[in-house]
């Protein structure tokens, strides 16, 4: 490969590619790689160092029972777990439908009439509720200035953590009260309240909405989805947004995440929703076909007007989730409910009997006793300690029991001795508990959910797994071919990275217990923040953002805080080249900062000139410059080290995008170029997978100066002490982490060095062998293009009317998935191969693109049909191909198998070609009867 594209040794490629002003100048001290066998060996030591205990804390957490059914055929399924988000809709019919099943779900038990496909956990969608119904005030409103928000002070800390932090750069005012005490009045936009509330408490907030809709507020309730199969759901009393986590639907506490958090709300307010919402609509045959709707709402159009910044969110464990609800259905649902009311019920009896008063007068699952004047709170904690089980502390001195899925009856014998032994009584014991206690008639469900088909079908562990079966089929994964997604880094996720995952000592991990149960966690994620902290040339690291753009968040609002501490609060304006990606201006809006686009010269290169003149115009109010690199053009820009020192002298940080770490680490990094912060997408270079898009891990890494604005957690010491939470769990998703320390140890220092070469070298390469038929956008000063590429489409289209988009289908006709699509440059293909492909896999692609090209060209010179073409009518179904009409201009097999080695693995897209615009005119975001499309 290196004689192919003319050089002679991988430094010299290195050499060419990479300026010598960046280099590091020593290797990574991170040891030799682990084979896999050690690493097994290393992880399994550490899992041992978690202690599994029945945990009762609740809080937004609970243990759960994935049915194996599912952990084995999605969970640990790499066709579910290395797809991507589902840009190209034609070959991710599988993972849409699943999605589709999960907002259903969420529609039914939340009475609400649209839901989104996740958002990224608990507390940032009630911050995302909280912007929605900012953006959602009338004019009126918005002269007026309205800016108050009410929150409930029932609501969980972290939630609140995460509102604040939110609020504060949009100038919302958050006024923390009991519900009873808000008085309305024109500077109020909205309200949120939680169902249950933090103390377990079920409210009547019917009065509450009134009173509010009356005053032109919005009301958003944050609920806990699996009591909503016995509680009359927020939307049957009026709530505009209700939001919360689905981990209660089969996902393990993996010590604070990942889990997929549902949003859902009125048809009326669709085109302010954040995150992504699958729609259903039609394929060129009039065939049902989903794919993800109203996308103009997201960042990558509106940037710095967007009012979410909402990228990669919570795909894989929505999925499940939603599969989750498939499998149990209504019934099975209902019963997992009312098993955990009644034994809650029970518990509040039994222990009322040993002399304790129990506080919640209506409840679900949580029970929370104040105690007799002889018990003392200690005691009740070691005796549950001994008992290896957790109960929730209240500062009042009360205690709490939160039940779940999992608690059975000896698990209320445990329980029950405890608060015996505490207070000195006998202790009773239980045989069984009643299967089924009404919950109070006023909070009473009377409505029906989960009635469509698919709730009601797979009852049988083989037919759910044929169902799961049936949807894999139709997504293209990394499992058939390379997706080279540029930007999006889809390398391999290494099995021996993903098998500790599904370890209980991992997963059922509470992230709120005593830090001496979770020191596999503590001593693992200690590692991993120190070799990441070198990797990235910086002093410290937050593992809390739990995706890209949560990062970009987080980065920016310690920038913020970082000024504000020297008295510069007015430093505000944050500098992005135009070739950024969609999330930087929309997170630098979130975090309150004014966005001034810098241009790029004709060689993709940030324009030095322009952003000196940029940075020194406004250098009383610089905040930073956020930039990529290498650039998302693809390239290695030399002048990045003196626009670094261009920001410092004007005052500003360099916060850097780490979107593209995959061609920097072991060669060099963002504290050697210069930048002060900067975020990781560890779903990107760190081999965790991307889930068809969720969930993504997105680390911030900073300088010394910066370490004191790192985020903390309102429950527990995450080891920061700066700016509020940026997520609901103190250290995000800790449960996914072992797949990047894993990584990390078996590649060692030079593994890591050595995959970035070659990731480099496979560009080039492929560069070498499309740059004539297609043309290489941008490359650097040697002519060289960094770890990806920009294939040009705009001349071909030109020439023959064959679209960027119609290539993209037509891979699919040769199994593949396509690159991305018209980013950074509109009308252009950005080619991505990481270091995981093979020779062979290079080559079949490179075929394929210039097979394509070969078919372009047929089009041009008019051998084949300007309309009636392969191109133009890909993606070839399996159904069109052997359909006994066949009116087309060329043969069936030039349609499905234009090269020979297709034949022996031919992937056939389930839909042909998707009209969006029809599914944006007709949305429809719910699995209704098929017939009800036709
Ligand atoms: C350059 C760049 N920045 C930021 C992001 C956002 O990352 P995430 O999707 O994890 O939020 C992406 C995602 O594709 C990206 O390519």
């Amino acid at each position: 490969m290196l004689k192919t594209i003319g050089v002679k040794s991988m430094d010299e490629l290195i050499d060419q590619t990479v300026p010598k002003n960046i280099r590091l100048e020593k290797p990574l001290d991170l040891g030799p790689g682990l084979s896999e066998r050690q690493y097994y060996r290393k992880i399994h030591d550490l899992a041992q160092k978690n202690k599994v205990f029945n945990t009762y804390i609740g809080m937004g957490y609970y243990d759960v029972i994935t049915p194996a059914v599912i952990l084995r055929n999605v969970f640990e399924n790499p066709v579910w777990y290395t797809s991507y988000t589902p840009y190209q809709a034609e070959i991710s019919q599988g993972r849409l439908e699943a999605l589709l099943n999960y907002q259903t779900m969420v529609c039914d038990f939340t009475g609400m009439e649209l839901a989104n496909a996740s958002l990224l956990d608990e507390a940032t969608a009630a911050a995302e509720a909280m912007i929605m119904m900012f953006s959602l005030r009338s004019r009126d409103q918005k002269k007026n200035g309205a800016n108050i928000l009410f929150v409930d002070e029932k609501i969980w800390p972290q939630t609140l953590d995460v509102i604040l932090t939110r609020s504060e750069p949009l100038g919302i005012e958050v006024k923390v009260d009991n519900y009873k005490n808000f008085g309305f009045n024109d500077k109020v936009f909205g309200v949120i309240v939680q169902y249950p509330n933090s103390e377990g408490n079920i409210e009547d907030y019917s009065a509450l909405v009134e009173t509010a809709h009356k005053n032109e507020c919005k009301v958003a309730v944050a609920a806990d989805l699996l009591s909503l199969a016995l509680l009359v759901p927020p939307g049957e009393w009026g709530a505009d947004i209700c939001f919360g986590s689905s981990q209660r639907f089969g996902v393990p506490m993996g010590y604070g995440g990942p889990h997929a958090a549902f949003f859902a709300t009125k048809d009326e307010y669709k085109r302010s929703m954040p995150g992504r919402i699958i729609g259903v609509s039609k394929d060129a045959n009039g065939n049902r076909a989903l794919r993800m709707a109203l996308q103009t709402r997201e960042q990558h159009i509106k940037r710095e007007k967007a009012t979410s910044n909402i990228c990669t969110a919570q795909a894989l464990l929505a999925t499940m989730a939603g599969f989750y609800a498939v499998y149990h259905g209504p019934r099975g649902i209902y019963s997992i409910a009312a098993r955990i009311y009644s034994i809650a019920n029970l518990l509040s009896e039994e222990i009322e009997k040993l002399g304790y008063k129990q506080q919640n007068k209506f409840f679900f699952d949580t029970v929370r006793f104040s105690l007799p004047r002889h018990v003392k709170r200690e005691d009740i904690e070691w005796l549950s300690l001994e008992l290896k089980m957790n109960f929730r502390y209240f500062d009042n001195g009360e205690v709490g029991l939160s039940i779940d899925e999992t608690t059975n009856v000896e698990d209320i014998n445990w329980i029950v001795e405890v608060f015996a032994k505490a207070a000195n009584k006998p202790v009773p014991t239980f045989s069984d508990y009643p299967e089924e206690c009404l919950i109070n008639e006023k909070f009473s469900r009377k409505s029906e959910y989960l009635q469509l088909d698919v709730f009601n079908r797979y009852r049988s562990e083989t037919e759910m797994m044929r169902y799961i079966k049936k949807l894999e089929n139709r997504d293209i994964s990394l499992t058939h071919s390379m997706i080279s997604l540029g930007s999006c880094t889809m390398k391999l996720n290494a099995a021996t990275e993903m098998l500790p995952l599904s370890w209980i000592e991992f997963s059922g991990i509470h992230p709120y217990v005593p830090k001496n149960q979770a020191m596999g966690y503590q001593i693992m994620m200690e590692e991993l923040k120190s070799d990441l902290a070198q990797i990235t040339g910086f002093a410290d690291v937050s593992l809390m953002p739990n995706s890209g753009a949560a990062g970009e968040y987080a980065g920016l609002m310690v920038i913020m805080a970082y000024h504000k501490s020297r008295g510069d609060e007015h430093r505000k304006v944050c500098l992005i080249p135009s070739s950024a990606h969609g999330t930087n201006p929309a997170s630098a809006a979130m975090a309150g900062m004014e966005v001034v686009v810098t241009p790029c010269d004709e060689r993709g290169n940030i324009d030095v000139e322009a952003l000196k003149q940029k940075a020194e115009e406004h250098k009383d109010d610089l905040a930073c410059l956020m930039i990529t690199y290498p650039s998302t053009h693809g390239v290695f820009e030399a002048s990045v080290t003196e626009v670094c020192k261009i920001i410092h002298q004007f005052g500003g940080q360099v916060y850097m995008d780490g979107a593209n770490m995959n061609a920097q680490v072991g060669l060099t990094s963002p504290g050697n170029i210069g930048a002060d912060i900067c975020h990781l997408n560890l779903h990107k270079t760190f081999a965790i997978p991307h889930g068809g898009g969720g969930p993504g891990v997105g680390p911030i890494a900073c300088k010394a100066h910066l370490v004191e604005f790192l985020p903390s957690h309102s429950v527990m010491n995450n080891g920061h002490v700066g700016i509020h939470a940026v997520s609901a769990a103190p250290w995000g998703s800790a449960s996914v982490l072992p797949i990047t320390y894993g990584y990390i140890k078996m590649l060692g220092g030079d593994g890591l060095r050595k995959a970035t070469e070659v990731a480099i070298l496979n560009a080039n390469y492929i560069a070498h062998h499309l740059k004539d038929n297609y043309g290489i956008l941008y490359t650097g000063e040697n002519g060289r293009v960094a770890h990806e590429m920009i294939l040009e489409a705009r001349h071909l289209k030109q020439a023959s009317g064959i679209t960027e988009t119609d290539i993209s289908k037509r891979l699919m006709d040769y199994g593949f998935h396509a690159p991305t699509l018209s980013f950074p440059v509109h009308g252009t293909l950005m080619v991505e191969p990481t270091e995981s492909e093979s020779l062979q896999e290079l080559d079949r692609f490179i075929e394929t693109m210039n097979s394509i090209f070969n078919e372009i060209k047929e089009v041009e010179t008019g051998v084949a049909d300007k309309d009636d073409n392969v191109l133009k009518n890909a993606p070839h179904t399996q159904f069109m191909c052997v359909d006994d009409e066949w009116n087309h201009s060329y043969a069936r097999t030039k349609a499905a198998y234009p090269l020979e080695w297709i034949r022996e693995n031919k992937f056939w897209p389930y839909v042909t070609r998707i009209d969006d615009a029809y599914g944006d005119r007709n949305l429809v975001c719910t699995c209704a009867p098929v017939e009800d499309y036709k």
